[in-house]
This record gives structure tokens, C-alpha cells and sequence, in this order.
């Protein structure tokens, strides 16, 4: 069995009503975790004190989503800081022992927003398309090796009916399944391979 692991980056999950259903139909999934990070450091995350825990952590995990609310065209300051301190740990500091074993990883991001997909198209309302806004995510994990995936998003999400957002919980644990399936093989392999064939 592989194991994916959910890292949910919700500066206030208390009062979440998309990202809490959307995790609780992937907590559903076999070999599912997800994890409450803004649960775990509510007075943010530290390299030097928190980076051994969670660089264990993606150690122990097949494949990785980060999932949270896009927040001022980018994500929870909780996501950027763990970057900061989990992956820079990771690829800077004990690359050999920690790093190069979790390059190949297969990451997706999950993302949901207010607004509506017609904000999101080049020139729009948004200025910008979400893989755009995105793209800081996806050179991180092309520096880390992480093999990307077309991110799943929920736009209008904090508009959305009881009905409409178990309709899209459905849909993402249907997407989660898929990318499962897909990235199983990759996890099998050797990190090298995994490497090559990105
Ligand atoms: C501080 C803040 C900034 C936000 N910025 C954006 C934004 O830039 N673009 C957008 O589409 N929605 C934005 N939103 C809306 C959130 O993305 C939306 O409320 C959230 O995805 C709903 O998920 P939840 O119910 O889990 O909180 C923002 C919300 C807050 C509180």
C-alpha cells in the first residue's frame, strides 16, 4: 500500500466550509491522511524546531497535496513559511539524508478561491489564469524534483451550497483517485527512476 498525505494549510479551519468538506471526503480515501497544519503550528512553523518533525513526515508519505484557500492571488502565509522551513531543511541543508530521498514525489496542490473561473482567464478580472497565480508552487516542486500534476480548484467556494460543495468533495476525492492511481507506479520505483521520469 502507498500512503498520500493531505497537508491542509487553513489559517482558519474553524470557519472553513469548503476545505473542511473537501478534507473530510479524502480522509474517506484508503491510505488517505490529512493533516491540520494550521491545528499544529497556530504561531507558525520553524526550521529549527519543527523541520526534523516534518521532514520525517513527508519521509514516511508515496505522494503529498497541498491543499488551502487561495488567499490575495497566493497562498496562507502557514504554507509559505513551512516551505521556508520544511523544504528548505530538506533541499539546503540535509539534501543527502532528507532531500534526495524525497525527490519523485508526486505533489498536487488543491486549491479553492472565491471568485469564478471567468476571473481566472488571461486579462480577466484576475489578471492572471490560476496556473499563473500557481506558478510559484510549481517551480518549487520542479526544484525539489516533486513531479506535478494539474492542480484541482474550486472556484466560488465560499458561495457554494451544502449540495454544490458535497457535489465537489465528490469530485475531488474522484480526482485525488485518479492521480492516485496513476503516481502508484512511480512510487514503487527507485528515486532515481522516479526522477527520470519526469
Ligand atoms: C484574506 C482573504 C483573502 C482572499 N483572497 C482571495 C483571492 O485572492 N482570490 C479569490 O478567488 N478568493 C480569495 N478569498 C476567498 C477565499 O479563497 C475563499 O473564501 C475560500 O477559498 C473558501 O474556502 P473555505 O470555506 O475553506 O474558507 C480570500 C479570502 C480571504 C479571507
Amino acid at each position: 500500500m502507498t500512503k498520500t498525505l493531505i497537508l491542509l494549510f487553513h489559517p482558519d479551519p474553524a470557519h472553513s466550509k469548503a476545505n473542511v468538506v473537501l478534507a473530510a471526503a479524502a480522509a474517506k480515501l484508503p491510505d488517505v491522511e490529512v493533516v491540520n497544519m494550521q491545528a499544529i503550528y497556530p504561531d507558525g512553523i520553524d526550521l529549527s524546531k519543527d523541520g526534523e518533525r516534518e521532514a520525517l513526515r513527508l519521509l514516511e508519505c508515496d505522494r503529498i497535496v497541498l491543499q488551502f484557500p487561495i488567499q490575495w492571488y497566493s497562498t496562507p502565509s502557514l504554507l509559505k513559511a513551512w516551505q521556508d522551513a520544511v523544504l528548505t531543511r530538506m533541499f539546503y541543508i540535509t539534501y543527502e539524508t532528507e532531500g534526495r530521498i524525497f525527490e519523485g514525489t508526486p505533489l498536487m496542490v488543491a486549491a479553492t478561491a472565491g471568485n469564478v473561473p471567468d476571473a481566472y482567464r488571461s486579462g480577466g478580472r484576475n489578471m492572471f489564469t490560476m496556473n499563473a497565480l500557481l506558478a510559484p508552487l510549481q517551480a518549487t516542486a520542479h526544484r525539489c524534483g516533486l513531479p506535478w500534476t494539474e492542480p484541482f480548484v474550486l472556484y466560488r467556494a465560499d458561495k457554494l451550497s451544502a449540495e454544490a460543495l458535497d457535489a465537489a468533495a465528490v469530485e475531488y476525492a474522484a480526482a485525488l483517485k485518479r492521480w492516485i492511481a496513476g503516481s502508484t507506479a512511480l512510487c514503487v520505483q527507485e528515486p532515481e527512476l522516479r526522477r527520470a521520469a519526469q
